[in-house]
């Protein structure tokens, strides 16, 4: 069992439906399998006033829900829930500060993490806040959670407000699609083997396609998303990502600066878009009513929240180019959209087809297939033609597959379990670089303005399906179809 650092982690929207859903249990899986714990203390903050022992009650009873029964166990629960207390403070008034720096008097030797999990727009006021009661330690990090910005413009005033704040190694931006295990094993896949690296570029590739496809529709965060859509709250940062790791150039160590330089020029050789390349590249959706798993399901404009006649995205397909020399002419598809048929997240490369087929069943273009899948299970799997049984030399596609569930028999890490862990760390590897941001940001920025010039409305596709067929018709224009049409 692994031993942990003592630290103060302290979270900012405490109550919210991240703290509750996704980090406190990764806190609690983390304390489950941990041998010495007496050094964490977990201070959740937000407006709402409550006593400790309420606060535990909603925590407790999240677990329930978030926690299969499986892995919670009453005796861990509460020896987890003496690491926590709740305090009330409102993160925009400096007067509110006075009793978090009580508490945190004695302990400005230890790791002091602050996790914001807030608006965006309450960042810069927070950070100011920290530093006046004098709680900035040089012992202290900051998390800053997803979306950061609205575009680049606002993502560069608050990058610069905590900047004056906190240096830029204790800044952890947090985009969990890096914490989980499969991109991870793709960083290993890449670059811990030899023989996938020569095959890796344009000579050996057709295409590569990015499905982040949730069947969940927005759900109780309408107001939130309508305001972001699937370009900011997908695309700009978890799709980029790991697009990133998929093509950057091998760094030289795994030291973090190496990799975030690798990725940083993958984010600056993205072919910009023009608005002609908006309206011919990209599609954008929007879904109405249909069903999901066999149940009827509402369309977007009827969820709570959602105003009328809302033209926000709930579905981006689009071709990237990446202009370098190991990519030219490689087309990435990015696809990310609510409410379509399957919850399925994985990366596709497609490699080319033989250059000359004499098996009968060979002809029909590419075989070799590899797929990196992020949900809704772990995985590699990779498609190689072979011989079916029999007298006749007939061949089929047949799958390689590598379940990390069942290869390693160990639960698996939720991403922030491992995100949170690097934080206490500190371990920037997977964490997002002011520089990365602002280049993701300078390049989704136009695709905003042009959809904003344009009079065209998102188009609609029913839920329970892949997206408007317009999506279909954007890949099999360059004579490709996506992995399920195939
Ligand atoms: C979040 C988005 O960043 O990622 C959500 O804000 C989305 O809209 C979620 O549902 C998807 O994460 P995962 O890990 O469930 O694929």
């Amino acid at each position: 069992m692994a031993q942990a650092p003592c630290f103060d982690l302290v979270f900012f929207g405490g109550t919210g439906d991240l703290a509750l859903r996704k980090l406190l249990p990764a806190l609690y899986y983390r304390h489950r399998d941990t041998k010495d714990c007496s050094g964490w203390r977990i201070i959740a903050v937000s407006r709402q006033p409550m006593e400790t022992a309420a606060y535990l009650e909603l925590v407790h009873e999240a677990f329930q829900r978030f926690i299969p029964a499986k892995d919670f166990d009453e005796a861990g629960w509460q020896r987890f829930s003496t690491r926590i207390e709740y305090m009330s403070l409102d993160g925009l008034n400096p007067d509110d500060y006075g009793l978090l720096s009580h508490t945190l008097a004695d302990s400005a030797d230890r790791v002091r993490v602050f996790y914001l999990s807030t608006a965006a727009s309450l960042f810069a006021a927070i950070c100011e806040n920290l530093a006046k009661a004098g709680l900035v330690t040089d012992l202290s990090r900051v998390v800053l959670e997803k979306p950061l910005g609205f575009s680049l413009e606002s993502a560069t005033a608050i990058n610069e407000a905590v900047g004056r704040i906190f240096r830029e190694p204790q800044i952890f931006r947090i985009d969990h699609y890096l914490g989980k295990e499969t991109v991870q094993n793709l960083i290993a896949l890449r670059f811990g083997n030899s023989i996938f690296e020569p095959l890796w570029h344009r000579a050996s590739i057709r295409d590569v396609q990015i499905t982040l496809a949730e069947t969940v529709g927005v759900g109780d965060r309408g107001e939130y998303y309508d305001h972001y859509g699937a370009l900011r709250d997908m695309v700009q940062n978890h799709a980029l990502q790991l697009l990133c790791i998929m093509a950057m150039e091998p760094p030289s160590s795994i030291d973090p600066d190496e990799i975030r330089d690798e990725k940083l020029k993958v984010l600056r050789a993205l072919r910009p878009f023009t608005p002609e390349d908006v309206r011919n590249k990209i599609v954008r959706g929007q879904y109405r009513a249909g069903a999901i798993d066999g149940k009827a399901v509402p369309g977007y404009l009827d969820e709570t929240g959602i105003p009328e006649g809302s033209t926000t995205e709930t579905f981006v397909s689009m071709r990237v180019d990446v202009d370098n020399w190991r990519w030219a002419r490689v087309p990435f598809y990015i696809r990310t959209g609510k409410r379509m048929q399957e919850r399925m997240s994985e990366i596709v490369i497609n490699f080319r087809a033989v250059p000359h087929a004499i098996l009968p069943g060979n002809d029909a273009g590419a075989v070799n297939r590899l797929v990196i899948r992020l949900q809704p299970d772990e995985g590699i799997e990779l498609h190689v033609l072979a011989k079916v049984p029999g007298a006749d030399m007939r061949v089929k596609p047949v799958k390689l597959d590598l379940d990390f569930a069942e290869t390693f028999k160990t639960r698996q890490w939720d991403a922030y379990e491992r995100l949170l862990m690097d934080v206490i760390s500190g371990n920037l590897t997977l964490f997002m670089r002011r520089d990365e941001l602002d280049a993701a940001w300078q390049w989704v920025d136009p695709i905003h303005a042009a959809w904003a010039a344009g009079s065209d409305a998102p188009k609609t596709y029913s839920s329970g399906t892949w997206g408007p067929t317009a999506s279909s018709a954007l890949i099999v224009r360059d004579g490709l179809s996506w992995k399920e049409e195939t």
